[in-house]
């Protein structure tokens, strides 16, 4: 197993409806074993293109490849999908549900009580599903993706209508499948829970990407800087040296650094003052996209 292996390849993936753009060109790959999260507010897309990868909705454009083959019926024994909250019996336990879950996939009984003991349900088992709360409700779906052993999860929302406990548990729960080698593709409408649990992501609005890489570097909040001072040579020897910085480079008239963290204009200019430097220009321009995203998301509710 490689570990740059690539399960899912997405290129230039459209679909419309009607005049609605749902998605437009979306490109992105997952790797295994990572933690892919498909970020956008509500309407970007993320449902219709879980759903086009699942072979539920057909693409207008572009295309998809699973595990780098077009073998779609043994690729889908190995993917695990949660699109809609999956219908169980009310007055059957939650091992019976699981049961038909699995003469409905068509895989043995043999995995019902490992994965019961997996979501955190095996203690329940014998409960009625009706007795359940939505975040074991929740947990008895995520058992059952997990029934056929996939090598890939895809869960749109997955923590969607839990209460902070829930979310909790369902962060840990997908973490601790993650290390076990299960790739995760999840959506999510929330900035916080991507930062959380993905280990890389991609931003979509109205359909198209924003953004993507590791979600560190994407949703990190790095500052880009402008100096001026006059004389940049010098400028730039301080700059580059100074530990709070990620890069310098120095264009035409000035100097752009990019650093990791908030750091205050102060500290900056302190610091070259203290090498001999006295700047006549210092600007901020912040590239922040969870102010951003924040933005998109009040625009579209
Ligand atoms: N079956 C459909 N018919 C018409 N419009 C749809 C349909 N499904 C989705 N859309 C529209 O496509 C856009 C993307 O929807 P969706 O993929 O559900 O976004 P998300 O999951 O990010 O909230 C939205 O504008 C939505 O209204
Ligand atoms: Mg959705």
């Amino acid at each position: 197993m490689k570990l740059t292996e690539t399960v899912l390849s997405i290129k230039k993936l459209s679909k419309t409806f009607g005049r609605i753009k749902a998605v437009d060109e979306l490109s992105f790959d997952v790797k295994r074993a990572s933690i892919y999260g498909i970020l956008g507010p509500n309407g970007s897309g993320k449902t219709t293109t879980l759903g086009i990868t699942l072979g539920i909705i057909n693409a207008d454009q572009g295309s998809y490849s699973w595990f780098n083959n077009h073998n779609s019926k043994l690729n889908r024994k190995k993917i695990g999908a949660i699109l809609e909250q999956p219908l169980f019996y009310p007055y059957l336990s939650a091992r019976k549900n699981l049961e038909i879950f699995a003469d409905i996939k068509d895989v043995n009984y043999d995995n019902i009580e490992k994965v019961l003991k997996d979501v955190n349900l095996y203690e329940r088992r014998k409960d009625k599903f009706k007795t359940f709360s939505f975040g074991m409700k929740q947990r008895l779906a995520l058992a059952g993706a997990l029934l056929s052993n996939p090598e890939v999860l895809l869960l749109d929302e997955p923590t969607n209508g839990l209460d902070p406990q829930g979310i909790m548990e369902t962060r840990e729960l997908l973490k601790k499948i993650n290390s076990k080698g299960v790739t995760i593709i999840l959506s999510s409408h929330l900035l916080d829970e991507v930062q959380k649990i993905c280990t890389d992501v991609i931003v979509i609005n109205k359909g198209k990407k924003v953004a993507s890489g590791n979600v560190n570097e994407v949703l990190s909040e790095t500052s880009v800087i402008e100096l001026r001072s006059d004389d940049l040579q010098k400028l730039y020897e301080a700059i580059v040296n100074y530990n709070k910085i990620k890069s310098a480079v120095i264009e035409t008239d000035k100097v752009v650094i990019k650093t990791h963290n908030n750091i205050e204009a102060s500290e900056i200019n302190n610091y070259l003052f203290s090498k001999g430097i006295t700047l006549n220009h210092l600007s901020i321009k912040k590239k922040n996209l969870e102010k951003y995203f924040l933005e998109q998301l009040s625009n579209n509710n």
